[in-house]
């Protein structure tokens, strides 16, 4: 018979699950029991307080589905997930920098062409994105696909509103000289959805529960180390106090007021507009 006692539960609990067949999910799994245990010894956790846990934990699965993804909410606000695309994304210092993906990413955005709107007429300063893509030589990498999505200025992604057609998000091709140019309305700061579990412990803080403007930017280019990334706009509010930990100094980039008059896609805009530029530098896969 296995006698089990306070002192002794954490090695019996870790040989139990260091019996995992595939031995990464043994060293995980081991690795966890001994923080949860450390961790619930620390603070010396109550009844209560656990089956308040079970039950956040419940809710925040009961309000997930394919649109709303509350863990990674979750992971977010803790710092966890920039935690992990920190360890994961030990970039050159040349090259742009990572940042979280969040969680209204959409697969299958339309592809536009060279500075054609991805507001589609949604109300909102036009904001002319551009620059180049290009190697940590220099060299420019052309066809690479930038995967683009943003809020609109009331702060909601289209995963959170009830659309047929893809908003505010679209994918633009470099072109051979590396060159991009995305036409969309300037973000706004917006605050992360408040209306469930994740909300309603964030309001028990002094949390701010606000992100800094932003724009979202994926790019998955053979050869190279996927990037996923935001640029940020210099002087916005909440840059620094992002709630999701996600803001980097190399990624804020300046969004300069323009006349009516040309634009860089070679058209002209008869109303004033922001022009924001930024050149990507892309990592060689496995370096
Ligand atoms: C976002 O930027 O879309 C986002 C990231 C993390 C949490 C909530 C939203
Ligand atoms: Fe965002």
């Amino acid at each position: 018979m296995q006698l089990v006692t306070e002192d002794n539960i954490t090695d019996l609990a870790a040989q139990r699950w260091g019996t995992a067949r595939d031995p990464r999910l043994a060293e995980v799994m081991t690795a966890l029991v001994r923080h949860l245990h450390d961790f619930a010894r620390e603070v010396r956790l109550t009844e209560a307080e656990w089956m308040a846990a079970i039950q956040w934990l419940t809710r925040t699965g009961q309000i997930s589905d394919d649109k709303r993804e509350e863990f990674i909410l979750a992971s977010d606000v803790l710092g966890l997930s920039m935690l992990v695309v920190q360890m994961n994304h030990r970039l050159d210092p040349a090259a742009t920098p990572a940042t979280v993906l969040g969680p209204f990413h959409i697969e299958g955005s339309p592809e536009l062409g060279f500075g054609a709107d991805m507001s589609d007429g949604l109300p909102g300063t036009p904001l002319y994105l551009h620059g180049t893509v290009r190697d940590l030589a220099g060299n420019p990498v052309g066809g690479a696909v930038l995967d683009v999505w943003q809020a609109d200025t009331d702060g909601a992604y289209e995963a959170q509103l009830d659309v047929d057609e893809a908003r505010l998000r679209a994918k633009y091709t470099a072109r051979e000289d590396g060159s991009y140019c995305v036409r969309t309305i300037a973000p706004l700061g917006y605050a992360i959805p408040m209306d469930g579990p994740v909300g309603d412990l964030i309001a028990r803080t002094g949390i701010s529960h606000f992100r800094p403007a932003h724009v979202h930017v994926l790019l998955a280019v053979p050869g190279y180390e996927p990037l996923v990334t935001h640029l940020f706009q210099e002087g916005s509010q909440y840059l620094d106090s992002d709630v999701v930990f996600g803001t980097k100094a190399e990624l804020v980039v300046a969004f300069e007021p323009r006349e009516p008059g040309p634009t860089p896609d070679g058209g002209a805009s008869d109303v004033p507009w922001l022009e924001a530029r930024y050149d990507f530098v892309l990592q060689p896969a496995g370096r």
